[in-house]
């Protein structure tokens, strides 16, 4: 089976667990990232499906991620949502990675949201500060559209010269302003993860020009972009990065910094999406 006809089959799995909501067609396409689980709290929900209702579907493996599309509204704004995300790191290939932000596209979606917790690099961050990701570097690991071009989807050589959209990072920083949310900017880089990294490549990644790191995000950015959504992404730095305060990092650490951030991040993106 192609990528494509991957897609088409989970895409007829969606609609038939969608019922008689088949039609709902979002315009917002979120990714919740570790610790923004209870953000779904907030949307005036229409549907939910689990990701294991979808054939061909990766199932995410990481504690702290669920797994399920929720599909609603935030004050009319019509949005689906992942609640649960993939990674490279679990083994599945980029390809599969980035079927979920497809899927969110064929349902509809012109833009995607990005969350994710990242470490900070920027020595000006502190753990439970909100970046807007103005860029990223994504070249450490492959890119989701190795393999055979899905021309259905997007051109074979995308352009990635403005990945990020400025009117959408206009609107998410008039709404940071709005509600006294500190925002900082910054590049994002993607690692393959599922260690952390070392304080050598900490180091490198600071004079490359990346003020914060993380295992996730870019590839769904390119992906996205490939088939033509506009994009926007925020990191709650949930730690230092390895090697800046000395400490040994855990898992635990970033669920609970990004846990703690919620009620901030949560605010910044409801004001958000009202206005997308
Ligand atoms: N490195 C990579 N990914 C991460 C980190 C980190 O320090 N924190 C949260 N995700």
């Amino acid at each position: 089976m192609s990528d494509y006809q991957a897609l088409t089959r989970a895409l007829s799995c969606i609609k038939s667990a969608l019922g008689e909501k088949r039609d709902f067609k979002p315009r917002v396409a979120l990714i919740l990232g570790s610790g923004l689980g209870d953000f779904a709290d907030n949307i005036d929900v229409v549907a939910k499906v689990e990701y294991s209702q979808i054939d061909g579907f990766p199932v995410s493996t990481v504690p702290g991620h669920k797994g399920r599309y929720i599909f609603g509204y935030i004050n009319n704004v019509p949005l689906v949502c992942m609640q649960g995300r993939v990674h490279y790191y679990e083994g599945y290939s980029m390809q599969q990675v980035v079927m979920p932000v497809r899927l969110m596209g064929m349902l509809g979606a012109e833009i995607l949201l990005i969350t994710n917790a990242a470490g900070g690099i920027n020595r000006d961050f502190y753990p439970g500060a909100l970046m807007l990701i103005r860029g990223h570097i994504s070249c450490f690991v492959p890119s989701p559209l190795i393999g055979p071009n899905i021309d259905r989807l997007g051109t074979r050589f995308p352009d990635m010269t403005n990945v990020y959209d400025s009117r959408l990072a206009s609107i998410i920083e008039s709404a940071a302003q709005r509600r006294g949310v500190e925002l900082e900017k910054g590049v994002y880089v993607q690692l393959g993860g599922p260690n952390f990294e070392t304080p050598e490549e900490i180091k490198m990644l600071e004079l490359l020009g990346a003020d914060a790191v993380g295992m996730s995000s870019a590839c769904e950015a390119i992906a996205a972009r490939h088939m033509g959504m506009r994009v926007a992404g925020i990191s709650c730095i949930s730690n230092l990065a390895a090697g800046i305060t000395g400490e040994p990092l855990t898992h635990q650490e970033v669920i609970d910094a990004a846990s703690e951030a919620a009620p901030k991040f949560t605010g910044l993106l409801i004001e958000s999406i009202s206005k997308m």
